[in-house]
């Protein structure tokens, strides 16, 4: 999505905000811009296409200034073109802003500037924007400097309907940036001599690990030396300056060649941080100190709702399982985007999880927003601890995965269905599991790490099968129970980075319609650990084969009746039911990487996609 980043300082401001922007490009975007204010006035340099585009300008047209403000865009009002690339320009040409977000009333707001004689060169409700800023700012007497760019921004922002994270300069006022935020990331970074802006704080880390994460309605202004924060509403706003978790270095590649690989084989570290000190073998179940239940709080839910977008709803599915199995509470999975429009019933006793790694998903947002206001517990699941779903919720667990970089989420989701299956446990615990069954549980959670270090030591063996079927023009996941997500989430793996047609299906209704997309080309893969129905998914396997469609299966090591059905098969170690889906994921993760490389696609910025979606 949208990254925004801004710099005020010493030095030159270009490199900085090309720094910052190259390490937010993993979000997604499709074109970038930055301005810079050089000799009294505002000069821009923007490019549709990758910042390599942007940078190769700004070489040959060069930007002086140690004052600006950079964007990467992911179209949503106007085409991909240079012109509604970001930053936009008012009337007068003097000002310049960035915007994440959508201005929902842009285009009244545009026909009533029209009519006042404003002429706009793009399409984008953020040139709306600028325009309307920039009428405020020259009708404006007094005050001067600074507090007039404030003062114009808080006059604009009134009639504005939408959402937006904001920064905004002004030729006049060199030696400030303002910003803005509602409903859209704004993060303010506070150096030495120096000072930040950035939509995620990883455009900023490698020069500063101070941050202010703004909330809803702040507005605030950076000069070299000094900043203040204060309220759209009126009045102060109060703050923190916060140390940033992770450094530079943890959103580097590292020796991998893509983030995406890097963070696969992360798991065994990430799953075993999402379990750190959250089980007690004493009491034999979990604790989880961030939902801020009691025992009889927990013991008086009687129904769960998980929502989320994306991964984040597939490993939903899976809690939906397992705490059906381990806890007996009835669990009702929604899209997020579903949810927040949807009449569903809501009894007294409801429980919400909003599940969001990034914690800034519009949608996952909007529907915990929707949740307490009917007046629900909701809790978040979120990896980024900073996040509004993390600042909004009543209480939850966060993932401790560190920063994901690849936009296919990976590690988040092992770490999603670790923490549901903690909190099965717990659940489970409280009501009817007896304290040997909670420990045999914590005993087969903590076995987790070494399992899928063993399936990562077959990265070469599953890199061969991807290369022999990349060439396929789709593909079919089935899984049953369990493993049902795990094929939905496969088959998104497989479409978001290879671009190869995937859905994902309970096994059994092959029958019911998939089975007419059956040929030579189209493989399928099988999830079918040992469990209750592995003969059931064997007979699934049967069908396919006898329509001559190619089998890879995954299943637990050493099932000779699998592999004898299969044409490929990749081996998990042996674990209980509910908690194969967290191996399953990574053999099935390593096949869609190995399969976007082998066709040569650009693994961690696939197209079309963003990290997180900001907007509905
Ligand atoms: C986007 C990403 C997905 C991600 C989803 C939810 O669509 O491309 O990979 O699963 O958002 O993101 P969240 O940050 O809420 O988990």
């Amino acid at each position: 999505m949208c990254g925004i980043v801004g710099y005020i300082g010493k030095n030159p401001a270009v490199p900085v905000l090309l720094d910052g922007l190259r390490r937010l490009e993993y979000r997604g975007y499709d074109s970038a811009g930055v301005a810079t204010i050089t000799d009294g006035a505002i000069e821009t340099r923007k490019r549709t296409g990758r910042i390599a585009n942007l940078a190769a300008l700004l070489k040959d047209s060069p930007l002086a200034g140690e004052t600006g403000i950079s964007h990467t865009r992911w179209a949503t009002h106007g085409g991909v073109t240079d012109e509604n690339a970001h930053p936009h320009l008012d009337e007068s040409g003097r000002l310049a802003i960035c915007h994440n977000g959508v201005i929902e009333n842009y285009a009244t707001l545009r026909d009533q500037l029209t009519r006042e004689g404003h002429i706009f060169t793009g399409q984008t409700d953020t040139e709306v924007l600028a325009h309307l800023i920039g009428k405020h700012y020259d009708a404006l007497k007094t005050p001067h400097g600074k507090a007039r760019l404030v003062e114009a921004l808080r006059e604009a922002l009134r009639g504005v309907v939408g959402t937006y994270g904001i920064v905004l300069m002004h030729a006049d006022v060199p030696d400030a940036i303002v910003g803005a935020r509602r409903g859209s990331p704004l993060v303010l970074g506070v150096g030495k001599g120096e000072n930040f802006f950035a939509s995620d704080v990883s455009a900023i880390v490698a020069h500063t690990r101070e941050a202010v994460y703004l909330k809803d309605f702040d507005i605030a202004v950076i000069g070299r030396d000094e900043f203040e924060i204060s309220s759209l509403l009126g009045g102060a706003s109060g703050f923190e300056v916060t140390k940033v978790e992770f450094s530079a270095e943890d959103v580097s590649k590292g020796d991998y060649p893509h983030y995406m690989l890097k963070e696969i084989f992360e798991q065994p570290e990430t799953i075993r941080d999402a379990m750190r000190g959250r089980l007690s073998r004493e009491e034999a179940t979990a604790k989880l100190g961030g939902l801020g239940m009691t025992p009889g709080e927990l013991r008086d839910i009687d129904r769960i709702i998980i929502t989320g977008c994306g991964t984040a709803a597939h490993a939903a599915m899976c809690g939906e399982y397992i705490i059906e199995a381990l806890a007996h509470v009835p669990v009702e999975v929604e899209f997020a985007s579903e949810f927040r429009y949807r009449q569903l019933p809501l009894p007294k006793n409801t429980l919400v999880f909003c599940v969001s790694q990034s914690g800034e998903t519009a949608d996952t947002l909007a529907a915990l927003r929707e949740a307490k206001r009917k007046g629900l517990r909701a809790l978040g699941i979120c990896n980024n601890v900073a996040s509004t779903v993390a600042r909004e919720s009543d209480g939850g667990v966060y993932m401790h995965a560190g920063p994901e970089i690849g936009v296919a989420a990976t590690k988040s989701f092992t770490s999603q269905v670790t923490i549901l299956t903690l909190i099965a446990l717990l659940l489970g615990r409280i009501r009817h599991l007896r304290t040997t069954e909670g420990l045999q549980i914590i005993n087969e959670l903590e076995a987790l790490p070494d399992k899928v270090r063993a399936i990562l030591k077959q990265d070469d063996h599953i890199k061969a099968i991807a290369q022999k079927y990349a060439k396929a023009t789709a593909m079919m996941f089935l899984g049953r129970q369990f493993n049902y997500p795990a094929a939905l989430e496969g088959a998104l793996k497989m479409k978001e980075i290879s671009y190869i047609h995937a859905s994902g299906h309970p096994s059994a209704e092959l029958k019911h319609g998939i089975i007419a997309l059956i040929t030579p080309e189209v493989p399928t893969i099988v999830i079918a650990p040992e469990d209750s129905v592995l003969e059931k998914n064997i007979s699934n396997i049967e069908e396919v084969r006898a329509r001559k469609g190619p089998i890879i299966a995954i299943g637990t090591e050493g099932c000779t009746k699998l592999q004898r059905v299969a044409d490929d098969f990749i081996g998990i170690p042996h674990c209980p039911d509910y908690l194969s889906p967290i191996l399953t994921a990574i053999p099935l993760q390593l096949l869609a990487y190995h399969t976007a490389v082998a066709l040569g696609c650009d693994v961690d910025k696939p197209r079309n996609l963003a990290k997180s979606v900001t907007v509905e």
